[in-house]
């Protein structure tokens, strides 16, 4: 299938950088949020970054006009009719994306392709919802997405191969590199990374070290960019406790019990760097 046009639904911190790879790769993207306050709040992410990227000398101040110009900001979902594949990004909460898929597949023509960026809810589940599970595909996208190389691919049960074919060019198209996943919790990316961040924390509560300790370790050691519990923060912690309970639920398996110092600081409401305080404070 041509795709030329998205829709990405939900402008936070995944949705915006999504919306940014794509209008970059030459794609129009229509940039949606329930609320135009939440849809400002992406297009400045956005603006930001491509101004950062004007002053290394990256990119000419022209080019990031005319990334931003593919990007159409929206707070009406039935524009979601004139793309020809949705990107949902909104929080990982299975009631609100079950939702925002059946309001899209009353809305969308047919042939639309309908994307999760889900960080480990099952694909299939919510390909469920719709009358086209077979156009149902996950899209997991790493964070900051504008960097990162990876997208999982998820197929769900019933997903097609002209869907999973489509979706995969349309990643590379990205200048992304895809690969091929199917649909267990977790996937492949947060299955092994998000029990390594557990078990960080773990390391912290038990005493074992400090949390400058483990990060330290970690990044000095293994040679990760950040330590575990830096990369928690970046994450969100409550983003990371909902894929332990996600890994947890999933597999009933207690070696994916989440730590209770991770339920506490997200009962707190320390969730990392989007609150300022999390494992660490942020300025
Ligand atoms: N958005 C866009 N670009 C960003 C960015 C952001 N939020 N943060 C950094 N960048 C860009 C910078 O502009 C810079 O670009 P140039 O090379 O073109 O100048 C580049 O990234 C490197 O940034 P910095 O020099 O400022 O800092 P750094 O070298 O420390 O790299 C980092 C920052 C890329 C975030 C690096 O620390 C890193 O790779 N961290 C690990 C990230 C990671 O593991 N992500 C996966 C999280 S898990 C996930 O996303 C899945 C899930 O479901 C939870």
């Amino acid at each position: 299938m041509n795709i030329q046009t998205i829709m990405v639904a939900g402008a936070g911190q995944m949705g915006s950088g999504i919306a940014q790879a794509a209008a970059a790769s030459g794609l129009h993207v229509l940039f949606h949020d329930i609320s135009s306050e939440f849809i400002q709040k992406g297009l400045a992410t956005i603006a930001k970054q491509l101004t950062r990227s004007v002053e290394k000398g990256k990119i000419t101040e022209e080019r990031k006009g005319e990334i931003l110009s593919r990007v159409r900001p929206t707070d009406r979902l039935e524009q979601a009719e004139l793309a020809e594949l949705v990107i949902e990004a909104i929080i990982e909460h299975m009631e609100l994306k079950t939702a925002l898929f059946q309001k899209l597949d009353t809305i969308c023509p047919a042939h639309v392709i309908l994307a999760s960026n889900t960080s480990s809810l099952p694909i299939t589940e919510i390909a469920a919802v719709t009358s086209r599970p077979s156009q149902v595909i996950g899209m997991h996208f790493m964070n900051p997405v504008p960097v990162m190389p990876l997208v999982e691919v998820i197929r769900g049960l019933e997903t097609s191969q002209e869907v999973f074919d489509s979706v995969y060019e349309l990643a590379k198209q990205m200048g992304k590199t895809p690969v091929e996943v199917n649909d267990f919790p977790g996937f492949v990316s947060n299955r092994i990374l998000m029990p390594m961040i557990n078990e960080a924390i773990f390391a912290v509560y038990e005493g074992v070290a400090s949390m400058e300790s483990v990060d330290q370790v970690m990044k000095l050691g293994m040679n990760h960019p950040m330590g575990p519990l830096e990369l928690a923060d970046f994450i969100g912690l409550d983003t990371c406790l909902s894929i332990m309970d996600i890994l947890y639920e999933g597999f009933k398996d207690p070696k994916y019990r989440p730590c209770p110092l991770l339920r506490k600081y997200v009962k707190a409401g320390r969730l990392g760097r989007k609150s300022g305080h999390g494992f660490y404070r942020y300025p």
